[in-house]
């Protein structure tokens, strides 16, 4: 008997937030250690509980594993399902935590907000996709860290001469629930600063099996043109650089030698 496909359809991945958030699972842990290791290393005068935005914050697991070792913890997303989840996650738990509906490019936080640390992670930073908007958005930033706070940006670079596509997979269970993730980047246009992204789920029940393909653009960013975009905001200043092995060992330089690179950014203390 022939085997019969299952089709795939087109939907966000972020409507789906339990989906999204067994696929990211693992990494948990290893971001959330990074973050508070930044704050120690790079802002010894600020002190624990610390105080975290998460611009973007999906699901809410950083906002969670933050809040669970006592950190007060605020977030913000576009996605109102994502929101949710991230909202009912902290009240399960009973811990603490604002979670509001905001865009990057203009966000709005509580009146006189000062916060220790701002992250954004896995290259969510390129959804922004003008430059104008992404200078918003460091601004703002700037606006709502204290002096000597820290801003980490976490993103794939494009080196636009040696830019073929690129393939990542991974993989979250929970009970029978088994969800494959894949995303593709597709070549870069250097014109538009854009790259076409798509992320396909596999998700597999007992005897279920789901297909959804999801589809967007991110902006791009050279080494050379994420230079000059910090330099648009002297408000921060580079500190370090890491990669998406969070390792403080193997600090790396804002160059092409690879593609994912964190940015530790520090809020000067002159105005
Ligand atoms: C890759 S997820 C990251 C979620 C979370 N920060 C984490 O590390 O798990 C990207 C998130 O960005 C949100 N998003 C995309 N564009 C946005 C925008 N312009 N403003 C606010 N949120 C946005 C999506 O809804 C999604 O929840």
């Amino acid at each position: 008997m022939a085997r019969q496909r299952t089709a795939a359809t087109t939907k966000s991945w972020y409507d789906t937030p339990l989906y999204y958030d067994m696929v990211y699972a693992d990494y948990t842990y290893r971001e959330t250690k990074f973050i508070l290791k930044t704050l120690r290393t790079f802002a010894p005068q600020l002190t624990a509980p610390y105080r975290i935005l998460e611009p973007a914050c999906g699901s809410g697991r950083l906002l969670e594993s933050l809040a669970r070792d006592g950190h007060q913890v605020d977030g913000f997303d576009i996605n109102p399902r994502m929101l949710k989840f991230a909202r009912q996650r902290l009240r399960k738990q009973k811990l603490k935590g604002k979670v509001w509906t905001s865009r990057l490019e203009h966000f709005t936080a509580p009146e006189r907000a000062s916060y220790d640390l701002v992250h954004c992670l896995v290259s969510t930073f390129k959804y922004i996709l003008t430059e104008r908007g992404a200078v918003s958005f460091l601004r703002r930033a700037a606006e709502v860290v204290r002096p000597d706070g820290l801003l980490l940006l976490g993103i794939h670079l494009t080196d636009y001469r040696n830019n073929p596509p690129d393939h990542e997979r991974w993989v979250g269970r929970q009970g029978d629930l088994r969800v494959v993730s894949e995303t593709w980047s597709h070549p870069a246009q250097r014109s538009t600063r854009t790259e076409r992204m798509q992320t396909r789920m596999h998700i597999t029940q007992g005897q279920r099996k789901e297909i959804t393909d999801t589809f967007w653009k991110f902006r791009t960013y050279s080494a050379p043109e994420l230079h000059q975009l910090i330099k648009k905001v002297p408000a921060f200043r580079l500190v370090k650089c890491y990669d998406f092995r969070y390792d403080f060992k193997h600090p790396r330089k804002l160059d092409h030698a690879h593609s994912d690179i964190i940015l530790v950014l520090q809020r000067r203390s002159e105005p």
